[in-house]
């Protein structure tokens, strides 16, 4: 697919490229899988959370699975849609906005959806915009959830008194309205999807109905040792959340997954270059491709790959480091890989296709960038 090299197993990599920098395996049969599972099964328009990872390749794998419209956050975000994919639709929503990107995503890219969620943001979107023809979504806070990693409401969203009187200055303001929220990213209760849209109704009793609802993002990965709910069970308690809310049949019911579609779809090659003791020095590490490693509890699969010799039997834990010149860069915890770990394996870190290369950094001149396709 587009240009990268292809190859059918990860040992062919190793064996082809002996990669010295580490490498991004992606794996388009698994992001069309999780796209046409998750397109299938919401009842509404899915929207890609361009954030989690705005690769080419990834976007244009997206797109090819069917995806056209996409959440985006920043008029960087909007302008790499516009120019890829001119018949997409971009919704602008990140709920604090520059004026100067107000502008532009309005009047060069037609953006007409826009997220708020306070009084001063509505009044900076209708004095930058001609207003009527804009959709004006409202963003709810949610109540923290034990089982979820990220909270986003600690950030944004308002709460309910605020979402009414919003939605009816929209209204006022000849617009059309409508309500979000995120129950936060790689959420592992149905629940909280449930508790979302109950605040929804309580919106909806006071304020003029709205023409939009946006369940936002926040579906799990099936991380190794996660216990995550399957995408039937979110979608069930969507549904029944939805009916509840008694909408009118033209409501847009909108969603915005990232992590759900994309974290299968890669896998990170990385190098040991060097052992000492129980620790392993690798070439990509949390400045990298492997921040949500380091700021998250989420853990990855890794995976020790040798060509041409065997491997120990027995197994050791191992610290891993990564290559920045500084004490932050090391993985919380310890990995269980063969004892005789040792400069020149690889390592294979699996489902790390959300907020890994999106989070990269150049700090010290490293930079992953490398890409190529494994079908396996
Ligand atoms: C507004 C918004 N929508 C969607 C997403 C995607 O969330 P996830 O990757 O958890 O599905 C995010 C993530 O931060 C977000 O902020």
């Amino acid at each position: 697919m587009s240009g990268l090299q292809q190859f059918e197993s990860i040992e062919e990599v190793a064996d082809v490229l002996a990669p010295g920098e580490p490498v991004y395996c992606l794996r388009p049969a698994a992001l069309a899988r999780h796209v046409r599972r998750f397109v299938a099964l919401f009842p509404g328009t899915v929207l890609y959370a361009v954030k989690c990872n705005p690769h080419p390749w990834v976007l244009d794998a997206l797109s090819a699975a069917g995806i056209k419209h996409f959440d985006t956050a920043s008029l960087s975000e909007i302008a790499l849609i516009a120019a890829r994919y001119p018949g997409a639709t971009c919704y602008f929503m990140h709920p604090v906005k520059s004026r100067a990107a107000i502008r532009a995503a309005y009047a060069h890219h037609g953006v007409r959806h826009y997220v708020v969620d306070h009084p001063d943001e509505l009044a900076k979107l209708l004095a930058e915009t001609p207003g009527r023809d804009l959709t004006v979504v409202v963003r709810l806070k949610t109540p923290p959830a034990a089982n979820t990693v990220y909270d986003l409401s600690s950030k944004f969203g308002c709460d309910v008194e605020t979402a009414v009187a919003l939605l009816r200055d929209v209204e006022a303001a000849g617009c059309r309205g409508g309500i979000a929220f995120h129950v936060g990213s790689q959420c592992g209760s149905p629940a909280s999807f449930t508790t979302a849209l109950g605040l929804v109704g309580e919106v909806m009793m006071r304020a003029p109905v709205p023409a939009v609802i946006d369940v936002g993002g926040g579906f799990p990965a099936a991380y190794a040792g996660a216990g995550v709910p399957p995408l039937e069970d979110f979608m069930r308690a969507i549904e029944q959340g939805l009916e509840r809310l008694g909408l009118p049949g033209a409501t847009q019911v909108l969603a915005e997954p990232g992590r759900a579609l994309v974290a299968d779809a890669c896998s990170l090659l990385v190098q040991v270059h060097l052992r000492k003791d129980d620790a392993l020095y690798l070439n990509d590490g949390v400045f990298g491709s492997l921040a949500e490693m380091a700021l998250s509890s989420l853990r990855m699969p890794v995976r020790l790959v040798r060509r041409g010799a065997a491997t120990a039997r027995e197994s050791r834990a191992f610290k891993l480091y990564g290559p920045t010149c500084d004490s932050l860069d090391v993985l919380p915890g310890t990995f269980d890989l063969p004892a005789d770990a040792r400069e020149g394996d690889w390592l294979e870190i699996g489902q790390l296709g959300a907020y890994s290369n999106a989070l990269a950094t150049r700090f010290n001149g490293f930079f992953p960038e490398t890409c190529v396709v494994v079908d396996s």
